[in-house]
């Protein structure tokens, strides 16, 4: 049976594009699994539009409502939802909302616990925490004040860390919750079960038996809608700094503990910590950037709406990153994420060493012809894992091929997947921090990307350079290639 929790939300940005697409959605399937307590919960949404508390629930009516086991159900889920119409820099504004949410915690009786959404446009994020400490908004009746936050966190170290001071004066770090949504996937989340539920995947996890290990974020769109952000921010801001780092983090960490978030958090910034930050010219040979060119009816980058014709922000990145440990010590993790690829697809290969001795070849005095055995984790779209072994070929003789051992998630197993949101939402109302980023990770993450983003603004990049449809420019392949090594997922194979 499932935990209930009493909670106030405080949501603001409701009446915008991630609220009606992921938080309302998630929020209602809380509700419908009991995970918030249906007697004893109420959203407060806000947004500068003068809507009122029937126009809101129509929107969360529609959101929700293809989901939902009755019209009932869905009714009686947005009869939680009240509306005020508010703008975040006008501090009078507060005063109401503090008055409001006194009123709505009385009526629901919900002992003081709130949950305060930010889902706007970062600028705002600061201006809210402190007007929110500033105005009373805060419950201080012993229940929890927690914040979620969405992304981006800064766009450099400097400004992260203005943010973060900014966020300190009214929460202290364990009540901020950083969204970061590739957290809340399920097979990101199933790297910890493997590893640390398996003692014989857990033993190998090492330079002793790990070769390289590599990590793709690859989106198959051009910058759609989101240009005018995209352009400000680029590949590296975007997906690196965050989702990717993130990634490698539950890679490369040592066992924690427990599986506590406390635990966890020690145990992935001490990986961040050993992972070595480059120096400038380090930084230009190992990272690559890229810009898509055109390619039929496909515009180049350059020519898309909202972007200049002369921008030289990157939509392709690839790298190599180094953990300086003696877990790691001279394994490569290589990520590349970009724009226009292949495919959209998300995937972890964890290429392990060959056999020393090939005793196969040695008998027929042949080549060897054994492969790397890879550890493939699909995390997107598809949950799915994959260990390729070598095998022997059916029949007379020896002769060996790939053998795939597959393990592809069920329906009953997709069905009982919550959504990245959902699961988030969840964990920040039980308090577990575990699937969020803290501002040591956050910030350890910034100053590996700043030296890159620096040497980047600082060169001329020669754009366009790779076709919409390829998995990104030669320099990408190169970058493997002088290491002997290339991508176990390549196009062009
Ligand atoms: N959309 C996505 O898929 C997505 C994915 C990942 C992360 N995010 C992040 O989520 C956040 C929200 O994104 P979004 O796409 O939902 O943005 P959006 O559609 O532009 O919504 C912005 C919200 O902010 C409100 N707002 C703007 N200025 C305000 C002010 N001065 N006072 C009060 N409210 C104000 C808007 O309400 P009014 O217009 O009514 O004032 C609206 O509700 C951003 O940090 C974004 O980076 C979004």
């Amino acid at each position: 049976m499932a935990t209930a929790t009493r909670a106030l939300f405080m949501l603001f940005g409701a009446t915008g594009d991630l609220a009606k697409r992921k938080l309302y959605p998630s929020i209602f399937n809380l509700y419908k699994k009991g995970y918030v307590d249906n007697d004893h919960f109420a959203l407060i949404g806000t947004g500068r539009r003068e809507w009122s508390d029937e126009k809101f629930r129509e929107v969360i009516l529609d959101s929700v409502s293809a989901n939902a086991d009755s019209e009932e159900q869905a009714k009686a889920f947005a009869s939680h939802f009240y509306y005020m119409s508010h703008d975040v820099t006008n501090p009078e504004h507060y005063d109401a909302l503090s008055d409001y949410a006194n009123k709505l915690d009385q009526q629901y009786d919900i002992e003081g616990n709130r949950i305060f959404y930010i889902s706007m446009a970062p600028n705002f994020f600061g201006t809210v925490a402190k007007n929110l400490k500033a105005h009373n908004c805060l419950s201080d009746n012993g229940g929890f004040n927690r914040l979620i936050i969405e992304k981006p966190f800064g766009r450099d170290y400097d400004t992260a860390e203005e943010l973060n001071n900014a966020l300190a004066k009214s929460f202290n770090e364990n009540q901020v919750y950083r969204i970061d949504h590739y957290l809340g996937k399920e097979m990101v989340q199933n790297i910890i079960a493997l590893r640390f539920g398996n003692p014989l995947i857990e033993g190998i996890w090492n330079n002793k038996y790990i070769d390289n290990i590599q990590v793709t974020l690859a989106e198959k769109l051009g910058v759609e809608e989101r240009a005018g952000y995209y352009d400000g921010s680029g590949a590296l801001r975007d997906m690196v700094q965050n989702h990717t780092m993130q990634m490698l983090t539950i890679l490369a960490m040592e066992d924690p503990i427990s599986f506590k978030d406390v635990d966890i958090r020690r145990e992935k910034i001490r990986a961040l910590r050993s992972m070595h930050v480059y120096t400038e010219d380090e930084a230009r040979q190992n990272f690559v950037r890229g810009q898509y060119g055109a390619n039929g009816d496909q515009r180049d980058y350059r020519h898309e709406d909202n972007v200049p014709n002369d921008s030289i922000t990157e939509t392709y990145v690839a790298g190599k990153v180094l953990f300086e440990n003696k877990r790691w010590k001279n394994v490569p993790f290589y990520i590349r994420t970009g724009k226009m690829l292949t495919d959209k697809f998300t995937r972890i290969d964890v290429v392990f060493k060959k056999p020393l001795v090939d005793i196969f070849a040695s008998a027929k005095g042949t080549e060897s012809e054994l492969n790397n055995n890879v550890l493939t984790l699909f995390v997107d779209p598809v949950n799915k894992i994959i260990l390729r072994l070598n095998g022997k070929q059916a029949g007379q003789g020896m002769e060996m091929q790939p053998l795939d051992l597959t393990h592809t998630q069920s329906d009953e197993e997709k069905a009982a997947t919550p959504e990245p949101y959902e699961r988030l939402i969840h964990d920040a109302i039980l308090g577990n921090a575990t699937n969020f980023a803290s501002w040591d990770e956050v910030s350890r993450a910034w100053e590996f990307a700043d030296v890159i983003r620096h040497v980047w603004d600082t060169d001329k990049p020669d754009f366009p350079n790779y076709t919409p449809g390829s998995m990104g420019p030669d320099a990408a392949d190169e970058l493997l290639a002088r290491d002997g090594r290339a991508w176990v997922f390549n196009s062009k194979k």
